[in-house]
């Protein structure tokens, strides 16, 4: 069946151009000036933005953590997802230390075959690397559409990696074409200041985010970068970069010429450590996520900002963990350590940053490019997913500026009891989405079903210099 979107502005990373866009079953088929398209079915979008479907490069649906999990499975995670404008998301299978990879990757599949309402592909976390885990890295970008692998310089006994088993996995990477992508900070030196405050008495909250200081961000994402030059200039990804002084480090290396790339997320762009974590009582439990907010009296969420604009900083992505307030967060009562670390945002990722245009901060292509386009390159979706080109698929959103959105735990569709933005209002709005070629989103009304979103085996990144 085909269908032809007219009277909309087509956004790539290259420009906004007035045109209409035919679709043919699941693909896009062409591009038209407007009112040039063949006599098929029409989709208005007269005011709307049209672009490619949002890209989410970092969710944990249903990650066991902190001794629970998080509360949005694929099923409700996705669906919420596509709410949001996001119809490809990545996943982080996981390898718990002492299991085989393999067998990590299979329970991941295992939990979104079947469930997911929008396309997706997997990251792999290792938690081990040994001669065993190092081989499995070859076996996944060969055979399984895996093409990036993340480890931890945080979480002592949980995730972490020492420098010489990351290096040992760079190395790897850096011969099989793959991505290593880093949670940086030094969960040693945390864990020491952890025991000290907990033993002061310091126990609220904000103390997770007291213990985390940018410096051990800094230094971590450092060494990660020394350690990928030492590796030949492996490949490397900074997740969840919260911090001027990390983003410095990145953008001295990115300036070098260097295969260095990190993400931010819309937490560290508009949540700060006083507002939300340092919230009465325990409440600020809720915005206990690593790497943490940041003190709204540093410049941070300015230099971030500065940092998608220069493309120091190349995706925005959620890092989406949610945590249910009740039982849940509830854990860390009296110990902020025993908080599980994750925000959930799955939903309003295309919202919040389309708020970064509106306010000045962001172009329009910029927007797109953060979302969509560069995910899609960085990890081997590209030109598939990402773009609205003849022969992508026809995921698509139209999106439209004069509208608005008002983001709260009563309306949005993830599987949490709050929501981390209560009462943000975007002066715009996710209007009609497509998912290879199908309408699964209008006008607030969901119309896809779970299972329809497939498993993506995705290629080497197309992003490296
Ligand atoms: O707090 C976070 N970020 N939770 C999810 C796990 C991770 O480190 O990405
Ligand atoms: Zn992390
Ligand atoms: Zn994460």
């Amino acid at each position: 069946m085909s269908l032809l979107i007219t009277g909309g502005t087509v956004i790539g990373p290259t420009g906004a151009i007035a045109a209409d866009v035919l679709v043919d079953g699941e693909t896009i088929a062409a591009i038209f000036a407007p009112g040039q398209g063949p006599g098929v079915e029409t989709l208005d979008a007269t005011g709307k933005y049209v672009i490619p479907g949002g890209i989410d490069a970092h969710t944990h649906m249903e990650l066991p953590f902190g001794g629970t999990s998080a509360s949005d499975t694929f099923d409700t995670g996705t669906r919420a997802a596509a709410y949001g404008g996001t119809t490809t998301i990545i996943d982080f299978a996981v390898q718990r230390t002492g299991e085989v990879v393999q067998d990590g990757l299979a329970a991941w599949h295992a939990k979104a075959d079947g469930n997911c309402h929008i396309d997706y592909a997997f990251h792999m976390i290792l938690g081990g690397v040994d001669d065993d885990s190092l081989k499995a890295m070859d076996q996944l970008v060969a055979d399984e559409g895996v093409t990036s692998f993340k480890l931890f310089m945080a979480y002592p006994g949980v995730f972490y990696s020492d420098d010489g088993q990351i290096l040992r996995a760079m190395q790897k990477a850096r011969d099989n074409g793959s991505m290593i992508m880093m949670h940086a900070e030094n969960g040693i030196a945390i864990d020491v200041l952890v025991q000290q405050a907990l033993a002061r008495g310091e126990t609220d909250p904000i103390y997770h985010g007291i213990t985390r200081p940018e410096a051990l961000e800094a230094e971590a994402t450092h060494r990660a970068i020394a350690l990928a030059e030492v590796a030949r200039d492996c490949p490397l990804y900074i997740v969840h970069l919260s911090a001027s002084r990390a983003l410095e480090h990145v953008a001295a290396a990115r300036d070098a010429g260097r295969n260095v790339f990190a993400e931010t997320c819309p937490q560290y762009l508009y949540l700060t450590l006083e507002d939300q974590l340092g919230a009465p009582g325990f409440e600020g439990a809720k915005w206990v996520c690593s790497t943490p907010l940041r003190s709204k009296h540093e410049s941070h969420q300015r230099d971030l900002w500065r940092g998608l604009r220069s493309n120091d900083l190349a995706i925005v992505s959620t890092d989406h963990c949610p945590f249910c307030f009740k039982d849940q967060k509830e854990r860390g009562v009296g110990d902020f350590s025993k908080i599980p670390n994750g925000i959930g945002g799955v939903e309003h990722r295309v919202d919040l940053v389309y708020q970064g245009v509106v306010d000045g901060k962001l172009s329009v292509e910029r927007w797109v490019e953060t979302i969509s386009t560069t995910p899609a390159r960085m990890f081997g979706l590209y030109p598939k997913k990402g773009v609205i080109a003849p022969g992508s698929d026809a995921d698509i959103v139209l999106y439209d500026p004069n509208g608005r959105t008002r983001i709260s735990v009563e309306t949005h569709h993830m599987n949490m009891d709050h929501s981390a933005y209560e009462g943000y209002e975007i002066a715009g709005r996710v209007d009609t989405v497509l998912s290879r070629g199908e309408v699964i989103v209008s006008d607030g009304t969901y119309h896809g079903a779970k299972g329809r979103g497939r498993y993506l085996r995705r290629g080497l990144s197309s992003y490296l210099v």
